[in-house]
C-alpha cells in the first residue's frame, strides 16, 4: 500500500483468441503506483509489457479478452467500464506515450492540430485563443524551443527528440494523474534519452503524476525508476525498490537481466553475457516455472509447479530458490 494510490491493477489477465490457439499474453498481472513515484515494467521482447499497459487504457483488438480481479484508477473501479467511460478516463486520468513516435503522431496533420484536438476532446467549447495559448505552454513546459513557430510544423519536419517532446505534450496536455510511458526513449539516441528521461523526472516533481514506465533497458531504470517489476512470460516474477533489485536480486531472470546490462557486466572472453534460450511462445508456456528452461539454477520441481509468491516487507519474488543460490 502507498500513502495515495493511483493505480492498483490485481490479477490482470489478458488473453487474445488466434487461429492458433489462445495467446495468453498476460497471465495473472498485479502491481501498484503511488502517487508521484515511477514504477519500471522491464522484460524481454515479448514478455507482455505492452499488451498490459494497453489493457489499462482499453486499447485492444475484439480478439482480446481482459479480466481482472481489480483496476483501480485514481481510486476508481474502472474494469467494468463502457468504451465511453474508459475513452473519458483515457486522457484525463490516465495517458500513454506509445512505443512508436512516428506512428502515434499522425503525419497528414500540423502539431498545432494534433494538440488542439486533445484540449477540445477534453474540454469541448474551449476557444481558439484559449487552444492556442495552451498549446504554446504545454510545449513551452516540454521544452520545445520557439513553441509558436513549431505549431505549425508537421511531424516529419521535427527531429526525433522534438518529436517525442510534442508527443509527452500531447499526453499531459489532459493534465493525466497517471501517465504510461512505453519505451519512450528507444527510438532516440543516448544523449537525447538522457534529456528526455530528465524531463520526464522534472514534469513528475512539477504535475505530482505517476509514471509506470515501460523498457527493456536497465540503464533506463536505473535513471527514473523508484520501484521495478520484472515481467517474464505474461508475469511479474520479482518487484522491488530500485536499489534493491540492482543490488540484491533474488530472481535468477532479474539477476541475468542485470548481468547482460552492457558497461555493467564484466565480459567473458569479449561477449556480452546474455540468457541463453529465448522467451516461451504465449499459445504453449511450459508447465512449472516459465523461466525455468532457461535457468541454470532449476531445480525439479521447477518445471513441476509453479512457484509461490514470496513477499517480505514490499519486495515479491515468484522462484523457489527466491534466487539464494543464484548468487
Ligand atoms: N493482437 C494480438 N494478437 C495476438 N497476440 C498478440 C497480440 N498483441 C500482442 N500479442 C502477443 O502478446 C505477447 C506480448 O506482447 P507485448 O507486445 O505485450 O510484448 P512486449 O513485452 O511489449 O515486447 P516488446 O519489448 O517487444 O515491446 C507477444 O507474444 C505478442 O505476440
Ligand atoms: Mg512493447
Amino acid at each position: 500500500m502507498h500513502d495515495e494510490e493511483l493505480l492498483r491493477v490485481e490479477n490482470l489477465r489478458t488473453y487474445f483468441n488466434t487461429p492458433e490457439g489462445v495467446v495468453k499474453a498476460v497471465d495473472g498481472v498485479s502491481f501498484s503506483i503511488g502517487k508521484g513515484e515511477t514504477l519500471a515494467l522491464v522484460g524481454e521482447s515479448g514478455c507482455g509489457k505492452t499488451v498490459t499497459s494497453l489493457s489499462l487504457i482499453r486499447l485492444l483488438p475484439n480478439s482480446a479478452q481482459v479480466e481482472a480481479d481489480r483496476v483501480m484508477i485514481d481510486g476508481k473501479e474502472s474494469l467494468g467500464f463502457s468504451a465511453e467511460q474508459a475513452r473519458a478516463l483515457r486522457g484525463k486520468t490516465i495517458s500513454m506515450i506509445f512505443q512508436e513516435p512516428m506512428t502515434s503522431l499522425n503525419p497528414v496533420y500540423r502539431i498545432d492540430k494534433q494538440l488542439g484536438e486533445v484540449f477540445r476532446l477534453h474540454e469541448p467549447g474551449i476557444s481558439k485563443a484559449e487552444v492556442r495559448e495552451r498549446s504554446i505552454a504545454i510545449l513551452k513546459k516540454v521544452g520545445v524551443p520557439n513553441p509558436a513557430e513549431r505549431l505549425r510544423s508537421y511531424p516529419h519536419e521535427l527531429s526525433g527528440g522534438l518529436r517525442q517532446r510534442v508527443m509527452i505534450g500531447i499526453s499531459l496536455a489532459p493534465n493525466p494523474k497517471v501517465l504510461i510511458a512505453d519505451e519512450p526513449t528507444t527510438a532516440l539516441d543516448v544523449t537525447i534519452q538522457a534529456q528526455i528521461l530528465e524531463l520526464l523526472k522534472s514534469l513528475q516533481k512539477d504535475m505530482g503524476m505517476s509514471i509506470l514506465l515501460i523498457t527493456h533497458d536497465f540503464g533506463v531504470v536505473s535513471q527514473i525508476a523508484h520501484r521495478v517489476a520484472v515481467m517474464y512470460a505474461g508475469k511479474i516474477v520479482e518487484e522491488g525498490k530500485l536499489e534493491e533489485i540492482f543490488e540484491d536480486p533474488w530472481h535468477p531472470y532479474t539477476k541475468l537481466l542485470i548481468l547482460s546490462i552492457p558497461g555493467i557486466k564484466v565480459t567473458r572472453g569479449g561477449r556480452l553475457e546474455s540468457i541463453a534460450g529465448a522467451v516461451p511462445n504465449p499459445l504453449r508456456f511450459p508447465e512449472g516455472c516459465r523461466f525455468a528452461p532457461r535457468c541454470p539454477y532449476a531445480l525439479d520441481i521447477c518445471s513441476k509447479e509453479p512457484p509461490p509468491e514470496t513477499v517480505i516487507g514490499d519486495r515479491r519474488v515468484s522462484c523457489y530458490l527466491k534466487g539464494g543460490e543464484a548468487k
